[in-house]
């Protein structure tokens, strides 16, 4: 059982995303607990201050680093921990099934114009991104990181091969998916995937996770490629 924590400023994001589909499956399945920790539990003043000032000067306030360390210091399996961050390393794939198959992992979501260093720096903070923009808060790249990593847990998907088969499980793009009906407003879906012959198929559809990948994602391709090469399996 995989314990997800988040420590935010806005535990009502959470709601809806940790109880539906299969977020909210897995929860019911017993694979995962989501633990959301208002970060607002962890001030001491009459106003619940989380924000102060840059030192230094310049715009937008800056969350204290206090409530995230005393968050912190009242979880007993912390995992390993998070800090959403545009700065930080981006997050792929392979953090999430590292993050499958722990015990715990707890996140943390910084908000205005940024999160004392301090939290950063605090011993095993990770500081990771999801992508080269910036949001108003981490809340919503914390829940794309509990979605990633929630669909890897065994059990979590009713049919694993989904996962299996989906983009970068292994190191390629999926390729394209198509249903009925077999002609739409004049496009039609390619012959093969009709065609019944099962080879033939997974062979077309190795051929356009290759394409896409080589084409949209040269640095995806140059590591799958060199992987196949010293494999030996190409
Ligand atoms: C307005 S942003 C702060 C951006 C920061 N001043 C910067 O330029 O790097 C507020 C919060 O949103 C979250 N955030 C913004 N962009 C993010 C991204 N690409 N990935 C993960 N978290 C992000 C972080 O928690 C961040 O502390």
């Amino acid at each position: 059982m995989l314990t997800i924590n988040v420590v935010t400023l806005f535990p009502e994001l959470f709601a809806a995303p940790c109880a539906t589909s299969i977020m909210g499956r897995a929860a019911g399945q017993g694979l995962v607990t989501y633990r959301v920790v208002p970060l607002r539990v962890y001030t001491h003043d009459r106003h619940q201050t989380v924000d102060d000032y840059a030192y230094g000067g310049g715009a937008g306030m800056v969350l204290k680093p206090e409530p995230f360390f005393e968050a912190l210091d009242d979880l007993e399996a912390a995992g390993p921990v998070v800090l959403l961050s545009a700065r930080g390393r981006p997050f792929t794939h392979d953090a999430a099934v590292r993050w499958s198959i722990g015990a715990a992992l707890t996140l943390l979501c910084g908000h205005y114009k940024d999160v004392d260093h301090r939290v950063a720096e605090r011993e095993g903070v990770e500081e990771v991104s999801i992508g080269d923009f910036v949001l108003s808060g981490g809340e919503f790249a914390a829940l794309c990181v509990m979605d990633a990593v929630v669909r890897l847990l065994p059990g979590a998907l009713g049919d694993h091969e989904s996962a299996a088969t989906d983009s970068y499980y292994e190191g390629l793009l999926s390729p394209p998916s198509y249903t009925r009906p077999p002609t739409y407003r004049g496009h039609a879906v390619p012959e093969v995937l009709l065609s019944g012959d099962h080879a033939k198929i997974a062979a077309w559809r190795r051929a356009q996770a290759e394409r896409l990948t080589r084409e949209r994602r040269p640095d995806l391709w140059a590591r799958y490629e060199t992987g196949h090469r010293s494999d030996g399996t190409d």
